[in-house]
Parts: C-alpha cells; sequence; structure tokens
C-alpha cells in the first residue's frame, strides 16, 4: 500500500502543521466563502449554500407555490445564488423558486408543501444554528471550516464527534459556532515533546483523550514509537497522568498490519506491557478494498477480542481501493452495523479532505460542500 503510505505521511504532516494556531488570511476567507459558489442542477440539489448569516437548502427541480412576498418580487436574477441572496438581505423572506426559463426570484413569506416541479430551483431558508447530530461518527480532519457541513442543525446527521490528530482544535475559523457542537477528542500523537508538553492543558475539559498514531508503523503517518513495551512506558509517562474519574483514555492506534509485531498483535502485547495502566477503550484503524466488508467487520471483532472486552474506537478507516460507487456500498453495508454492535462505541471515516481520493473525499474539491460519499456518510 506505497500509495496509502506516501498519501498518510503528507497528512500527518498537515496534522503537525495543524499545530500551528490558524489565523485566516483575507485569501483563506475568499477560498472559504462559501457564496461564491455557483449553484447548478442537478449537482447542488440537497446540499446548503451560505449567504451571509444564512443558510439556504437547494432543492432541483422543487416548488413552494403561493405565499410570494409583496412588492417587489420576481425581480430578475442571473442564478440561484443571486436569488438566494436577494431572500438573504429581505427581511421575512425564508424562502425562494427560481424558474429557470424567465430567471426570475421569487421570495417567500412562508412555504407551502414542497412539490415536484421540473426547472424550478428552490432554495428554503435554514435555522442557522447548528447542532450535534446524535451517533457515534466522528470527522477525521484538518480543515475545521469543513466540519460545518456535518453540524447544520434540520438534517439528522449522525456526526456527534472530531479528531484532527493533534490535542487542541482549529476554532479561530468563522464557522467556530458549528465546530462547538462537535465533541472534540484531543490525540497525543506520539511521544514527541512539543506534544507532550501541551497534552494536559488541551485535554483539561476532553471526556476522551486518544493516544499514538500508529505507534506500529514507521513513516506513513504512523508514530513509530518502536517496541509494544518502549509505546507501553511512554503511555505510563504521558497518557496516564491524564486519567481522571471522568475522562477516558484510549489505547494507541494501531494500523491493521498483519504482522506478528504490529497490528492487533502489537495492541495485545501493548496491553500485557501497560497491565497495570488504565486504558478504558482500545483504538484501531483499517484501510481494506472496498469489497471487504466480512474483513473490516472481523477485525473490528478481533480488536474487541484483543482488547479483552474493551470497547473499540475505529479512529481511521477506509477504503484503500475501489470506485466511489463500491465505496458508497461498503458504507451501506458498514454503517448500519457499526451503529449496531454494542462493543463499538466510536467511528471515523478516513475522511474530511477533498483532494485525496475519491473514494475517501467526504468533501467537493472546491470546498463547498459534501461529496455523495460526505452525504451518505452525514445522515444513512
Ligand atoms: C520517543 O520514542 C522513540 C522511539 O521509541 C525514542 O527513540 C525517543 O527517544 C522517544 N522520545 C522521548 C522524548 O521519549
Amino acid at each position: 500500500m506505497s500509495t496509502i503510505s506516501i498519501l498518510t505521511t503528507i497528512l500527518s504532516l498537515l496534522s503537525i502543521a495543524s499545530a500551528v494556531p490558524f489565523t485566516p488570511s483575507s485569501t483563506d476567507l475568499f477560498l472559504h466563502d462559501f457564496s461564491k459558489r455557483a449553484l447548478t442542477c442537478p449537482s447542488s440539489d440537497k446540499t446548503y449554500y451560505t449567504s451571509g448569516t444564512k443558510v439556504f437548502y437547494i432543492g432541483c427541480n422543487v416548488n413552494y407555490a403561493g405565499n410570494d412576498m409583496p412588492s417587489p418580487n420576481g425581480q430578475a436574477a442571473g442564478s440561484l445564488d443571486a436569488c438566494m441572496d436577494i431572500c438573504a438581505k429581505r427581511s421575512g423572506c425564508v424562502g425562494a423558486t427560481w424558474p429557470l426559463n424567465t430567471k426570475k426570484c421569487w421570495l417567500k413569506k412562508s412555504l407551502s408543501t414542497a412539490t415536484t416541479k421540473t426547472d424550478v430551483w428552490a432554495g428554503k431558508l435554514q435555522s442557522t444554528s447548528y447542532v450535534q447530530g446524535k451517533g457515534k461518527r466522528g470527522l477525521a480532519y484538518n480543515n475545521g471550516a469543513w466540519t460545518k457541513y456535518f453540524a447544520i442543525a434540520g438534517q439528522a446527521s449522525k456526526v456527534s464527534w472530531m479528531v484532527n490528530w493533534y490535542s487542541k482544535s482549529t476554532t479561530a475559523d468563522f464557522t467556530a459556532a458549528a465546530h462547538s457542537k462537535l465533541d472534540f477528542v484531543p490525540m497525543l500523537w506520539s511521544n514527541a515533546s512539543d506534544l507532550t508538553s501541551v497534552i494536559a492543558t488541551n485535554a483539561a475539559s476532553a471526556k476522551n483523550v486518544l493516544a499514538f498514531n500508529e505507534p506500529d508503523q514507521c513513516g506513513g503517518g504512523g508514530s513509530c514509537l518502536g517496541t509494544p513495551q518502549q509505546a507501553a512506558s511512554y503511555y505510563k509517562k504521558y497518557m496516564q497522568p491524564l486519567s481522571t474519574s471522568t475522562r477516558r483514555l484510549g489505547s494507541p492506534a494501531v494500523t491493521n498490519s498483519l504482522s506478528s509485531s504490529a497490528g492487533l498483535a502489537y495492541l495485545a502485547d501493548f496491553l500485557t506491557a501497560c497491565s497495570s495502566c488504565t486504558v478504558d477503550f482500545v483504538a484501531i484503524h483499517w484501510y481494506g478494498d472496498a469489497s471487504d466488508v466480512s474483513g473490516f467487520k472481523q477485525h473490528v471483532q478481533n480488536a474487541y477480542s484483543v482488547g479483552g472486552g474493551r470497547k473499540v474506537w475505529i479512529t481511521e478507516f477506509g477504503c484503500a481501493s475501489g470506485t466511489v460507487a463500491q465505496t458508497k456500498d461498503f458504507m451501506r453495508s458498514v454503517l448500519p452495523w457499526l451503529d449496531a454492535q454494542g462493543f463499538v462505541e466510536r467511528y471515523a471515516y478516513f475522511g474530511v479532505f477533498n483532494q485525496y481520493q475519491d473514494n475517501w473525499d467526504l468533501i467537493s474539491s472546491d470546498g463547498s460542500k459534501l461529496t455523495e460519499l460526505g452525504v451518505l456518510y452525514n445522515t444513512m
């Protein structure tokens, strides 16, 4: 899996880079100004559009008949974006319809039941509040701005938590309101002094803390901590002091290598070497082919056995190979299964990115919305 190795190396560099507080430059703000995107159908169907502080839910071939606002109304608008912008600025406007043939913007004072109407595009004003989804599902991310799409009120998201391989979240960006709704889980990525020196402060209010990232792997995103016994000694020194009656600690997150010195074998030896440690749940990663649903399930079950009955967190998993369609099938098979297993506490698909592999990226390449996989992961 050399491609994986290279990409995860890049990702680990990004995770380290995220240790630097994020201060948006004007360029960042432009890039993240979602109102600049051009809405088109069918690709914008069931996505969200932000205009100023307001968020609209886009429907293709959707009409809301009647309930028009008083004059001025029915103004010319060159695009659905422009129409949403007019509605956002008009007090009392709760949505608008935009027929493709007339390109007029019909502002609504209330919304009738949505009906299907060919070539009418519509936007429905959303509550601008953000909520925490209910579920075990998490976000593995580097760009905090994109967590927003999973926290928009009213979309029944199953996403409730997030992880960025560092011990602190990047809340400096303008989606802080969304960000604060998701449970950020700090991670002590390795034994490096710039990480161990800040973990106690950064994890002060955390209910769960994740330990070393792939200590069983050198390169490819692994923290390469040596033997399981060495990893146990670092755990005793840097993780154990974080254990309190209200804070739970995860094991180092191991790869799914089948080598006798890595993967679940490493985890087993770690737990033996750390038998005096507080390890409240075990953390694992899995990468495999999209068709290997049974292999994935078996691996998660094996982790539960190795963990001696501890609950399991799959803090990274993804399809190393497979098309987007095959990956959607993989998600349709494993997500309900994970949700149904009592011994699976949390999991995070890899991940909230827009530039790695089509079957990994939950965010569109321009950063403006969820991909098909993202939509599935958000609510299925
Ligand atoms: C971190 O772990 C590596 C691998 O075991 C070791 O060589 C290094 O000395 C450790 N550093 C600290 C600060 O513990």
